[in-house]
């Protein structure tokens, strides 16, 4: 089935074979009788979906045996929260401002934390660049220092993830991956916890992927309410409580197609990040170069995911996204916050999806010239 190109910042785009393969099994999955959403999160077969789900993972992104992978509910926004409350032992907390996202992170971690302190802001520069890592004023002893690793609406990325230990620091990072999750490699030596919403790459919304250094489970403050207590959740492997059943499902077809992905010699991650780089690079070459659109982001960090881009004649917004439904190319309009467009480029966005958007911006560009 040919279905439109979905630009969507989330929740986005689901690769079409895990789509199929879900309806096949929707009423009956395996021959169990039962469809996935139907079963006990005890039973052996969701057990064996859960398993394998997180096994793929750990695999996909090399998480390290130390790492804790946990499947969650709550969100992004609810880590915003379960974060501090497991993590700041009450203490001073950093946080590097690059956009909207981590401005609310700091914002909720205040309720938390004694002290949440603002290492560095991009703010009065628009969020268009990332502080660059040798400038962050870095509290002593701080619990752990927070940082967006991409903003979805700024649509700025750090193309490498900041050595705390060599900036002098032995907090643990955080990062807030929701919108780049394994869009990429990930150096887990410079990670102390990674969380993520699913609904952007890697499946539907209401689960929440937690990856988390062993050592730093078990010191959540008292008011921690249990089902959001790591240790607890590690420790109960994710089924303290009923875990998003659903959600790890698709998310563990997502995983058996990344794997399945190829690159010339590169598979799985590896081959989804070169894609990624070139789908990026093709849609930015084409803003770059055109008289009527705009990308204000600094080119040294330019999201790979998201990128928002402006027309510079605004009274001709609606035309464009008229236009690019027409052609089947969906959700383009930008964040309200910002305005604009914006081009979501998750992993289940073929490099053709990009191209049938440049020969879209190139067509309507000509057209109103
Ligand atoms: C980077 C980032 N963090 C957090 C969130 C919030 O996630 P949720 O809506 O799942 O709480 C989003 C949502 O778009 C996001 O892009």
């Amino acid at each position: 089935m040919n279905r439109p190109y979905n630009f969507s910042a989330g929740p986005a785009a689901i690769p079409a074979e895990v789509l199929e393969q879900a309806a096949a099994e929707m009423l009956d999955w395996h021959g169990s009788g039962m469809g996935v959403m139907e079963m006990s999160h005890r039973g052996k077969e969701f057990i064996s979906i859960y398993e394998q789900a997180e096994a793929d993972l750990r695999e996909l992104l090399a998480v390290p045996a130390h790492f804790k992978i946990l499947f969650m509910q709550g969100g992004g926004l609810a880590e915003n929260a379960i974060v501090p409350l497991n993590l700041s032992h009450a203490g001073t907390v950093d946080f590097v401002l690059t956009g909207s996202w981590s401005q609310k992170s700091l914002k909720e971690a205040r309720k938390y934390a004694a002290q949440a302190h603002v290492a560095a802001s991009g703010e009065s520069g628009q969020f268009t660049s990332l502080p660059p890592a040798a400038s962050w004023e870095l509290s002593r002893g701080a619990s752990y220092l927070h940082i967006c690793s991409n903003e979805t609406i700024h649509g700025v990325e750090f193309h490498e993830l900041p050595d705390l230990k060599a900036l002098g620091s032995d907090a643990p990072l955080v990062i807030d991956f929701s919108s780049h999750v394994a869009s990429r490699s990930v150096d887990w030596s410079r990670v102390g916890l990674a969380f993520g919403g699913a609904q952007k790459n890697i499946g539907p919304a209401g689960l929440t992927i937690v990856i988390v250094r062993e050592d730093l489970l078990g010191h959540a403050l008292p008011a921690c309410p249990s089902a959001f207590d790591y240790k607890i959740v590690a420790d109960n492997q994710s089924m303290f409580n009923t875990p998003p059943t659903w959600g790890i499902y698709i998310a563990g077809l997502t995983f058996q197609w990344l794997k399945r992905q190829r690159e010339g010699e590169l598979t799985g991650i590896a081959a989804m990040e070169q894609r990624n780089i070139a789908k990026a690079e093709l849609l930015y070459r084409s803003i770059d170069q055109s008289q009527l659109y705009l990308n204000k982001v600094a080119p040294n960090c330019r999201s790979r995911m998201n990128i928002p881009f402006f027309l510079r004649n605004e009274a001709l917004n609606d035309a464009f996204l008229t236009g690019a439904k027409e052609r089947g190319l969906l959700q383009l309009k930008g964040h309200k916050s910002v305005g604009g467009m914006r081009a979501s480029l998750y992993n289940a966005m073929p490099l053709a999806g990009v191209q049938a958007l440049v020969d879209y911006l190139h067509a309507f560009e000509q057209q109103h010239a």
